[in-house]
C-alpha cells in the first residue's frame, strides 16, 4: 500500500507461522479478531523465562526467584502504560477476557446489585458480556435493558437517556467483534455516570487495534485479553480505578490473594494481588509484556492507520467485485470501524464458504462470533468473518477475493 505507515513485508518476517504453507499455497490469516498470531519476540520471550527464570513468584528468596517476580510485574508494569492506567496496581491479570468480565458481575455485581437494579447492555456484545449478567438476572432478579442498534451497525442512542436512568451498571464492547463497529465510549461513560451507573467497557477488540487511554475514559472497569494482541492465550487483563477495585470484594479465593489466614479466617491481600488467587499465569505475562513491546514500537496509530487504510481497501474492492452478491455488514465508513468484515456471500452458507477458502490457504472464522444476540438482529444464523491486523496487506485481501470467486464458481455446479 503506498504510504502505508507499517512496513507490512518487515513485520511478516517476524510472524513464524506466516513462513508455513497449508495446501500448497501460503497461510493467509485473516482471524485476528478470534485470536492473533505471534511474532518472535514474544516467542522468545516464553523460551527464555522457562530456560532461564523459571520460578514461582513472590514467595522464592533465590536469584532466579526474584528475576521471575520481577518479569511478571514488569510485565504488568508494561500493560499499564500501554493502556494509560494511573497505577500498575489496577491491572489484574486473570485468564481471559471471559474471566474478567465474569469477576465485575460476580465480585462487584452480586455485593452491589439487588433485585430490580438494571444492568444495560448493547445489543453487539460478546457472549462474555451478556451471560454474566443473566446469571445475576436469574439469581438475584436484576433487569437487563439493551441499547438497540441501527440497520448501519452503530448504537442507536435516541433512547439512551431513558434506558440508563436508574441504572446500576452500563456495560458494552468498545469495538464490536461482528461489526468492527467503534462505539462512543465517552458518551456512554458519561451518559452512565450521569444516572449514577458504573461503566463497565469490554474492550477485547479495541486495545489490540486502537490507541487506549483508560483514563482518558474515564469508565470504572475495563477487559481485555492477550491473545488477540498478539500475546498468548491464557491470560487476560481487568483494568479498574482503584477505588472500585478496593471497595470489591475477591472472585476467586486462595493463595497468593491473602495477607493471613487463620481457622477463623483470612485477610485480603492489597491491589492487585487480591484478585490474583494461586500461581498465576507467569510466562503467558512475560510473553504479553513482550506484544506490548512489539506494538508499542510500532506505534498505536500507525496500527490503527494501517487498518483503517487497509479496511477501506477490503471495502472497495470486495463490494466493487462482487456487487450486490455480497453484504458486508457494519458502518460503511472506514474510520468508523475497525478491520473485522462479517459478510453473508450469496445464498452460500458461510461454513461452505470458509470450507472453500480453507483449500486456498485463507483462514476465515464461519459462525455467529459468540454474538448470537445480535445474529438475531441482523436476521442471519451466522457470517464469515474476515478480520485485519498488522500483518496483512493489500494481497491477503486479494486472496481472499480470489477465494470468493472460487467459492462461487464451485457452488454454481
Ligand atoms: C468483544 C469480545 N469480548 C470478549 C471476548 C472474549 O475473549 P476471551 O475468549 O479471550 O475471554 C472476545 C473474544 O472473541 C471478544 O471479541
Amino acid at each position: 500500500m503506498s504510504g502505508d505507515p507499517l512496513d507490512v513485508s518487515a513485520i511478516k518476517k517476524d510472524f513464524p507461522i506466516l513462513e508455513r504453507e497449508v495446501h500448497g499455497g501460503r497461510l493467509v490469516y485473516l482471524d485476528s479478531a478470534n485470536t492473533s498470531q505471534k511474532p518472535r519476540s514474544v516467542l522468545d520471550a516464553l523460551e527464555r523465562y522457562y530456560e532461564r527464570s523459571n520460578a514461582n513468584v513472590h514467595r522464592g528468596t533465590y536469584l532466579i526467584a526474584e528475576e521471575a517476580t520481577n518479569a511478571f510485574e514488569g510485565a504488568r508494569a508494561k500493560v499499564s502504560r500501554f493502556i494509560g492506567a494511573a497505577d500498575p496496581r489496577e491491572v489484574v491479570f486473570t485468564k481471559n477476557a471471559t474471566e474478567a468480565l465474569n469477576l465485575v458481575a460476580k465480585a462487584w455485581g452480586r455485593v452491589n446489585l439487588r433485585a430490580g437494579d438494571a444492568v444495560v447492555l448493547t445489543e453487539l456484545e460478546h457472549h462474555a458480556n451478556i451471560v454474566p449478567w443473566h446469571q445475576l438476572h436469574d439469581e438475584l432478579g436484576i433487569e437487563l435493558r439493551w441499547i438497540p442498534i441501527t440497520p448501519d451497525g452503530h448504537l442507536d442512542l435516541t433512547d439512551l437517556d431513558r434506558l440508563v436512568d436508574g441504572a446500576k451498571v452500563v456495560s458494552f464492547a468498545a469495538m464490536s467483534n461482528v461489526l468492527g463497529t467503534l462505539l462512543p465510549v465517552d458518551r456512554l461513560v458519561e451518559a452512565a455516570h450521569a444516572a449514577g451507573a458504573i461503566a463497565v467497557v469490554d474492550a477485547s477488540q479495541h486495545v489490540p487495534h486502537v490507541a487506549t487511554d483508560v483514563q482518558a475514559w474515564g469508565a470504572d472497569f475495563a477487559a481485555f485479553t492477550s491473545h488477540k494482541l498478539l500475546g498468548p492465550t491464557g491470560i487476560g487483563v481487568l483494568w479498574g480505578t482503584s477505588e472500585i477495585l478496593d471497595a470489591t470484594p475477591p472472585f476467586l479465593t486462595g493463595g497468593e490473594m491473602i495477607l493471613n489466614v487463620t481457622k477463623e479466617g483470612f485477610t485480603v491481600n492489597e491491589l492487585p494481588w487480591k484478585f490474583e488467587a494461586g500461581t498465576p499465569p507467569i510466562a503467558e505475562a512475560v510473553g504479553l509484556g513482550a506484544a506490548v513491546d512489539y506494538l508499542s514500537a510500532l506505534g498505536m496509530e500507525a496500527v490503527r492507520e494501517h487498518e483503517v487504510s487497509l479496511t477501506a481497501y477490503a471495502l472497495r474492492s470486495l463490494q466493487s467485485r462482487f456487487g450486490d452478491d455480497l453484504v458486508i455488514h457494519g458502518p460503511a465508513e472506514p474510520a468508523e470501524r475497525g478491520g473485522v468484515l462479517s459478510f453473508t456471500f450469496g445464498d452460500l452458507h458461510p461454513h461452505d464458504l470458509t470450507q472453500v477458502f480453507d483449500e486456498h490457504g485463507v483462514c476465515v472464522r464461519a459462525g455467529h462470533h459468540c454474538a448470537k444476540p445480535l445474529m438475531r438482529v441482523l436476521g442471519v444464523a451466522a457470517t464469515a468473518r474476515a478480520s485485519l491486523y498488522v500483518y496483512n496487506d493489500e494481497a491477503d485481501v486479494d486472496a481472499l477475493a480470489e477465494a470468493m470467486a472460487a467459492a462461487a464458481a464451485f457452488f454454481a455446479h
